[in-house]
């Protein structure tokens, strides 16, 4: 069929497999062309098909070799309705992994469940024995909490007051005011459930309990803090109060591997565009503004950049992992250079509908956006026909 992109809201309803796969060959090869990392050689990455779960994926397998089981959530195609986009990366990643003479096996289900934990530690005893490295980079509105059966909806809101802001429609460009309303209680309880450290914990105690995890195994976590134009929406609003949950409970999972000498991180990454940051009103205006900055200044990452440098200069150095003051690792170094910062704050007073074409990086947004679901790749023929039924060799 000829797929083309059908948006509805921030959300695109398709997806291509042919740019997907371009996506997924142009990380490789970006990965390639740093050279190798004397990194992790078994890797359980915990959402693994987009974003930056897919880059840890991908930078673990041609960065060291790694063999790597990636667990996610998506969509697999039916005749005539393209995939998630996930899914084509992943049945991508795979058919180059394998062709690379490397173990890669995939699992799509809830990894918030019992069940998708049970088949995973099955695959891991069956396959790998043990691994040394969990990345955990889930991104999702809802759980279902696997003991309770309680429904969790996380929300994107500001707590105590009505947040007011400018915000980009980055479709039509034009830039408006927002208004956020303040979050109820159960909200904040809602969106720690969701996206705070528990369902972290919980993989890890279930990996350690079934003696899965080798000696001196470490497991990493994303986080973000953003400036403070955003706080008030993202740091200090029910997402924060997840990502404090989640920052404390790397403590807390370190404590519990001490026995094996392991450690758990999380590691603060760059405002980018994915599927999770394009739901959060203000965050487009602020990444387009920040894209243009850090273009012009040559320090412009996507996901793979980041998490390559991640490995290569702070994970895997052969030195003491650096963190800042609350313990993170900080690869979002860059983004929160004050002259960097100090640039965006000004722009941002003059941003309206008229001026974001030339102060903002709206182009760079929506190109991102598209590349998201395998769209406006060079190399890929769009005007021909593709196959929509491309499954993934090593699904369990
Ligand atoms: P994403 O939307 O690209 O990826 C989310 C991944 O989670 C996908 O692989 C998806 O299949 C998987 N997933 C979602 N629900 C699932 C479920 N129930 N079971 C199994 N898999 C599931 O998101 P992104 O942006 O890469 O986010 C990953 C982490 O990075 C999040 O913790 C996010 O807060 C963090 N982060 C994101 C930043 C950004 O600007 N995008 C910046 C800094 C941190």
């Amino acid at each position: 069929m000829i797929i083309e992109p059908r948006m509805r809201g921030f959300i695109c309803l398709t997806a291509h497999p042919k740019g997907c796969e371009q996506n997924v060959k142009n990380q490789i090869e970006y990965i390639k062309s740093k050279g190798p990392i004397d990194g992790p050689k078994k890797v359980l990455v915990i959402g693994a098909s987009t974003g930056f779960g897919l880059a840890s994926r991908i930078t673990a397998a041609f960065g060291s070799d790694a063999a790597t089981i990636g667990v996610f959530f998506e969509k697999p195609p039916l005749e005539g309705r393209p995939g998630s986009p996930g899914w084509y990366n992943s049945a991508a990643f795979e058919k180059e992994a394998h062709k690379a003479g490397l173990y890669a096996k995939s699992i799509n289900g809830d990894a918030f469940s019992n069940e998708i934990k049970q088949q995973t530690l099955d695959l891991i005893k069956t396959d790998l024995g043990q691994i040394d490295l969990v990345i955990y980079s889930l991104a999702s509105p809802v759980r279902e909490h696997p003991i309770t059966g309680v429904l969790h909806r996380s929300v994107l809101k500001p707590i105590g007051t009505t947040y007011t802001n400018k915000t980009v429609d980055f479709h039509t460009g034009i830039v408006s005011d927002i208004s956020i309303e303040p979050c109820l209680e159960n909200d904040i309880v809602n969106t720690v459930a969701v996206m705070g450290g528990e369902d972290w914990a919980m993989w890890m105690n279930d990996l350690k309990e079934a003696n899965l995890l080798a000696p001196g195994a470490m497991t990493v976590a994303y986080s973000y803090i953003g400036p403070s134009l955003t706080e008030a929406v993202y740091r200090k609003g029910t997402i924060g109060r997840a990502k404090d949950h989640l920052e404390a409970t790397a403590f807390a999972i370190t404590d519990s591997l001490k026995s094996i000498g392991g450690k758990a991180f999380v590691s603060v990454n760059k405002a980018l565009v994915t599927q999770a940051s394009s739901a959060i009103p203000v965050i487009p205006l602020y990444i387009s503004l920040l894209y243009k900055i850090m273009k012009e200044e040559g320090i412009h990452e996507g996901c793979i950049e980041q998490i390559q440098r991640l490995f290569h200069d702070r994970l895997y150095t052969g030195n003491p992992i650096p963190t800042d003051e609350k313990g993170r690792i900080r690869i979002d170094d860059w983004e929160m250079r004050s002259d960097v910062q100090e640039k965006i704050a000004n722009l941002w007073k003059k941003a309206t509908t008229e001026s974001l074409h030339e102060i903002g990086d709206l182009e760079g947004y929506k190109q991102d956006f598209l590349n998201l679901f395998g769209f406006e790749f060079e190399g890929v023929d769009y005007d021909a026909d593709a196959d929509e039924m491309i499954g993934i060799s090593s699904i369990v």
